[in-house]
């Protein structure tokens, strides 16, 4: 009897314990759910179909991101068109349709003051640059492949051997190796007679790249070299129209030159190289030390095209120089985005950190993209004309003499 009534005492003040929670719970939930349970809702306003790839390739849940609470969406209507209730709007450009303004971009009408607007774009600023007002005093983040970017668009991650991310990176301890390359690496460029290839686009550039081009053709002549060039300005397919296998199978070298000269912008043109152990021949303006391995490709702008010609044939002649340039693969693998390190794990743990509670806007975001300098890149394109006139010589760009 004694003990029933004990329970009994005791199953009371255990539902009152409990019904007390739950309200105290309830109340709670007003205000703070942790951040771990709630879900980070992140709306893309205009299309981007790097973007859409990304998310499509990878969903946030397959991801192994630190924070995995992310919901992306491009569907404006997700909270029935109350758009305060999204974290974060990505807006992105170069816009669809293009030409456009934030204006006729129709941007939402009332912003909530924990909400992040994000500038984002996988261009250069020369290709893309912020020129309008508007972009000034609008964004909290930016989302580029700028390493001062809140977010960083990676177009490739370096991972160390025991699988950590070092680069892109401001400040990277390089690792370098005097082992030999293993025989399984060797094996690829056996077979190997061509001395580079370049696949290319976008045939007139303003970064001046085809003048290096012609001039490097000039003088591997004297070597009896050449350079092949692919790709619709040149009416070349590669084979099958797989560029890949060709190059592993046939090319020393790979031109991996950027259509512009901006800031921290290394492209995916580099993996051709990478991926096929053929050396990447770089063109651009960005500090690659925090990119690539040193000694794991040339950096064309460093060498007149003479040097390059006698460096390309150097090594093409003896082996032993050729394999020095592999010596990155005894501490180094050089990746895109995988379920681990994915531009989409960093926007979403940047959604979970401190810094997106407090977030304030870029007062001059136009002139910490474009620079100082970029802002011609704005002008009309008579002004452009004019004040570019002088960039026609090339000597300042890289060593003609
Ligand atoms: C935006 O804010 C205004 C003024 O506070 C309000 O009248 C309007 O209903 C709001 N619009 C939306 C879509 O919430
Ligand atoms: C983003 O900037 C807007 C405009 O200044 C501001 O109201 C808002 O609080 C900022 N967002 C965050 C999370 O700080
Ligand atoms: C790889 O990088 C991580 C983080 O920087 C470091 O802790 C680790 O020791 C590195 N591994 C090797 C084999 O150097
Ligand atoms: C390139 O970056 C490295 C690492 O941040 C730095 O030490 C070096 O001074 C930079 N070089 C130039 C030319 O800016
Ligand atoms: C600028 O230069 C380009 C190439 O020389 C030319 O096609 C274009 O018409 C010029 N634009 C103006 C506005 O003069």
């Amino acid at each position: 009897m004694f003990k029933f009534k004990g329970y009994e005492e005791c199953f009371i003040c255990l539902l009152s314990f409990m019904i007390f929670y739950v309200i105290w719970s309830i109340f709670q939930s007003n205000g703070d759910i942790t951040p771990e349970t709630q879900t980070k809702n992140i709306l893309i306003w205009n299309e981007n179909q790097f973007l859409r790839h990304l998310y499509e390739q990878y969903p946030i849940s397959k991801l192994q991101c630190q924070s995995n609470n992310c919901l992306i969406t491009e569907k404006k209507y997700y909270f029935f068109s109350d758009y305060q209730r999204f974290d974060a709007i990505i807006f992105s450009f170069p816009p669809h349709p293009y030409p456009y303004n934030l204006a006729t971009l129709d941007v939402p009408d009332n912003r909530s003051k924990s909400q992040v607007y994000i500038f984002f774009t996988i261009e250069s600023a020369f290709n893309v640059p912020a020129c309008e007002l508007y972009f000034d005093d609008f964004f909290n983040w930016t989302f580029t492949s700028r390493l001062d970017s809140d977010i960083v668009w990676k177009y490739f991650v370096v991972q160390n051997i025991t699988g950590h991310e070092v680069a892109p990176s401001v400040n990277v301890n390089w690792e370098v190796s005097n082992e030999p390359v293993s025989s399984k690496v060797k094996m690829n460029w056996e077979h190997r007679t061509k001395a580079a290839a370049w696949l290319v686009s976008n045939c007139e550039s303003d970064n001046f790249r085809n003048v290096y081009v012609t001039k490097l053709q000039e003088n591997l002549i004297h070597f009896s070299l050449k350079i092949d060039v692919y790709g619709h300005c040149n009416n070349v397919e590669c084979p099958n129209e797989d560029c890949d296998s060709m190059l592993s199978r046939e090319y020393y070298f790979y031109l991996a030159f950027e259509n512009s000269f901006s800031d921290d912008y290394v492209t995916e043109k580099v993996l051709h190289g990478y991926n096929n152990y053929v050396v990447p021949i770089v063109f651009g303006s960005s500090n690659y030390t925090r990119f690539l391995p040193p000694g794991s490709y040339i950096n064309a702008r460093e060498y007149h095209p003479y040097h390059l010609a006698f460096l390309i044939n150097e090594a093409m002649t003896d082996h032993s120089k050729y394999e020095k340039y592999f010596t990155w693969t005894n501490s180094y693998t050089i990746v895109r985005s995988t379920p681990k390190y994915n531009d989409l794990c960093s926007l979403c743990d940047a959604l979970n950190s401190e810094k997106a509670k407090h977030a304030p806007v870029y007062k001059n975001l136009r002139l910490w993209w474009n620079k100082p300098s970029g802002m011609k890149w704005c002008l009309s394109n008579e002004f452009f004309n004019e004040t570019t006139l002088e960039n026609t010589n090339t000597n300042h760009l890289f060593q003609l003499y």
